[in-house]
């Protein structure tokens, strides 16, 4: 029921108005709710790259990002601020059926301010209607991670032995599904 009543409220309420009730109100309006999800675009590169060297030990590559934007069956979004630019970024896989998160990541600088989660929420949203579960893969050692994924409903099913390098050799994956049919 919150859930019908959120997306009502997001659709009477539009991002201007957020924006100047922001400027006249300043508290008025959380910090998330003036966070904008596009689809990201090639020219974005430069900053999720950038992003994505701050937060990981073994980075993508700006190959795999350009591949995932040509991918027919990848979704990628990014996630924004006026005045701060671009903070983050998930990408998905659809294939038969499942969705599968690949990549989600919040400029360190920016992070607990509900970007991960707004993204993860809009996700969600978006792929309800054409999948009945998300997938993904965290490491056991990436407790906030499993923390925001466990409070949006995803649990484990699984681990993959040995799937992620790390400096002592390898880490087992953790991973995790949504049922999305189960929460209509
Ligand atoms: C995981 C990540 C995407 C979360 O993004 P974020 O914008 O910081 O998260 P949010 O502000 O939306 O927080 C949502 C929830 O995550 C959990 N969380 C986030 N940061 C946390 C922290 N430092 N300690 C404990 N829990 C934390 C909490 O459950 C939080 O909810 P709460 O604030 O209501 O308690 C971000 O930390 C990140 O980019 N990490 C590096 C990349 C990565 O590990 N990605 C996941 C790969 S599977």
């Amino acid at each position: 029921m919150r859930r019908y009543l959120d997306k009502l409220k997001d659709m009477l309420t539009y991002d201007a108005d957020r924006e100047f009730y922001a400027k006249v109100f300043p508290g008025s309006v959380s910090r998330k709710d003036l966070m904008k999800i596009r689809y990201m675009e090639v020219d974005d590169l430069d900053d999720v790259l950038s992003i994505e060297g701050k937060n990981y030990n073994y980075p993508w590559t700006e190959n795999i990002f350009r591949d995932c934007l040509r991918a027919s069956n990848y979704l990628c979004w990014v996630c924004e601020e006026l005045e701060t630019g671009l903070i983050g970024y998930c990408i998905v896989s659809m294939a038969a059926g499942e969705a599968h998160i690949m990549n989600l990541c919040v400029d360190p600088a920016v992070q607990r301010q509900g970007a991960g989660r707004k993204m993860l929420e809009h996700m969600i949203e978006y792929v309800r209607k054409k999948t009945e579960r998300i997938f993904l893969e965290v490491r056991p050692s990436n407790t906030k991670a499993i923390q925001l994924y466990n409070s949006l409903g995803f649990e484990e099913i699984g681990v993959r032995k040995d799937y992620y390098p790390a400096k002592e050799g390898r880490e087992d994956a953790v991973m995790l599904a949504l049922d999305v049919v189960s929460q209509i």
